[in-house]
């Protein structure tokens, strides 16, 4: 698909079929995570499949929503700030890094025809124990993963003269 096509196709989707994603094609879209930029190069990032049914109903106590377990698939992006690029002034991109790689997946999932959904509004904690996250492993974002079974709500966004400025402020 033409790029700005794609970014425009992607959007949340909110309700998914059962029906599981073929192998091949998941890691097509981890291929995607993987090769994303990162300050410096450092990949602070590492990515969770969750396929499990019984680990995906534990992970949404972390997000209680239907949608977001009933899909046959969760990817959850987790960062390690200690392993990401600091800046002099002692601001970690590891945040940064993992939203790019996370922006990579969810757009080459739209690509191969799968539905995602960022989600940040889960408890941390219980992810964390979900997951078995060693100390200095932070969960940044999850999306389901699958074949949508509705479309997204209407996008919008705020047109260009109110974001783009030039030369200056
Ligand atoms: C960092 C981030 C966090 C988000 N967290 C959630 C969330 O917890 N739950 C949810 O339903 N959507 C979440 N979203 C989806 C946004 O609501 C959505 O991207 C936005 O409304 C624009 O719609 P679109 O993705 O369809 O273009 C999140 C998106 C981003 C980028």
């Amino acid at each position: 698909m033409i790029f700005l096509d794609l970014v425009k196709e992607r959007s949340s989707i909110r309700a998914y079929e059962t029906r599981p994603v073929p192998e091949a094609t998941l890691m097509q879209v981890l291929e995607a995570a993987r090769w994303a930029p990162s300050a410096a190069n450092r990949q602070p990032w590492h990515l969770v499949l969750v396929q499990d049914a019984a680990q995906r109903r534990s992970l949404a106590e972390a997000y209680p929503r239907e949608w977001f377990w009933q899909a046959p698939a969760i990817i959850v992006v987790c960062v390690e700030s200690a392993r990401a690029w600091t800046r002099s002034d002692g601001k970690n991109y590891a945040d940064v890094d993992g939203a790019i790689a996370m922006d990579h997946l969810t757009l080459c999932a739209t690509d191969l025809g799968l539905a995602t959904c960022w989600v940040a509004a889960f408890d941390a904690a219980k992810v964390r124990g979900v997951l078995a996250l060693p100390t200095g492993v932070d969960p940044l974002a999850m999306t389901p993963i699958g074949y949508p079974a509705g479309a997204g709500r209407e996008k919008t966004r705020k047109p260009m003269a109110d974001v783009l400025r030039r030369e200056r402020w």
